[in-house]
C-alpha cells in the first residue's frame, strides 16, 4: 500500500480542484487523507453543492481541522506529501508563518520540516504585495507555489479538464507517475 497523500481543502474559491485531486488519487489507489476547512465546507457547497459526506467515499480518513492531536500533526506518521487545493491567503500566511492555527496548517507545516513535497493551489486576485511576499516566504521554506491557472496548450474543453490538468500538474510534484493528463510532446 502507497503512503497517503494529505489533502487540504481551505477557502478559497475553487474547492472543485480539492474534489478533483481526490478523485484523482482514488484513481491511482493512493490514499487520500482529507482535512477540510470551515470556509473549505461552505465553498464547496456553494461552488459544487457537495458536503463533507460527498467527500467521504473518496477519501480513506477524514480529519477534523480543529484536531491538532491527530496523527497528521507528528512527523512520525508517514505520508507521501500534502496538497492544499484550494489554498487561500489566510492558509497561505499560516503555513509562510508556521502558526499551526489548525490542522491543515500544521500538517503543511509538518510536511516541510521533515522535507516532504507540499504543493499549494494558491488562489486569489488580484494579489498585492504581502500575498506575494507570503508566496516567496513558503516557497524559501520548501513549498511548492502551483496556483490553478489553465494551461491552453492541452486545449482544455470542459471545465473538468482545466481543472484535472492544472491538479494533474500537482501530482507531479508529489512525484506521482501517473498519465491521467495531455502533456505537451512538442507539437
Ligand atoms: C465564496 C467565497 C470565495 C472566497 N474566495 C477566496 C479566494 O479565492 N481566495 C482567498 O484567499 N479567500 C477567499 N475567500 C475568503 C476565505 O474563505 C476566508 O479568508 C477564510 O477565512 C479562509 O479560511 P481558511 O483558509 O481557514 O479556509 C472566499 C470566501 C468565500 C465565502
Amino acid at each position: 500500500m502507497s503512503l497517503p497523500v494529505v489533502v487540504g481543502i481551505s477557502g478559497a474559491s475553487g474547492a472543485i480542484y480539492g474534489v478533483e485531486t481526490l478523485h484523482m488519487l482514488l484513481e491511482l489507489k493512493i490514499p487520500a487523507h482529507l482535512i477540510v476547512s470551515e470556509l473549505g465546507l461552505r465553498t464547496l457547497k456553494i461552488e459544487t453543492g457537495l458536503t463533507l459526506d460527498d467527500l467521504q467515499p473518496l477519501s480513506d480518513v477524514v480529519f477534523n481541522n480543529k484536531d491538532l492531536g491527530a496523527a497528521i500533526s507528528s512527523g512520525s506518521y508517514k505520508i507521501r506529501g500534502m496538497i492544499v487545493a484550494p489554498c487561500s491567503i489566510k492558509t497561505l500566511s499560516g503555513i509562510a508563518n508556521s502558526s499551526s492555527s489548525n490542522l491543515i496548517i500544521r500538517a503543511a507545516d509538518v510536511t516541510l520540516k521533515e522535507r516532504r513535497p507540499l504543493v499549494l493551489m494558491v488562489r486569489e486576485t488580484p494579489l498585492h504585495k504581502g500575498h506575494l511576499q507570503l508566496m516567496a516566504n513558503a516557497a524559501d521554506i520548501g513549498a511548492v507555489i502551483h496556483p490553478p491557472l489553465p494551461a491552453f496548450y492541452a486545449q482544455p474543453q470542459t471545465i473538468n479538464d482545466m481543472v484535472r490538468h492544472s491538479v494533474g500538474r500537482a501530482l507531479d510534484h508529489l512525484s506521482i507517475n501517473h498519465d491521467l493528463i495531455k502533456r505537451w510532446d512538442g507539437g
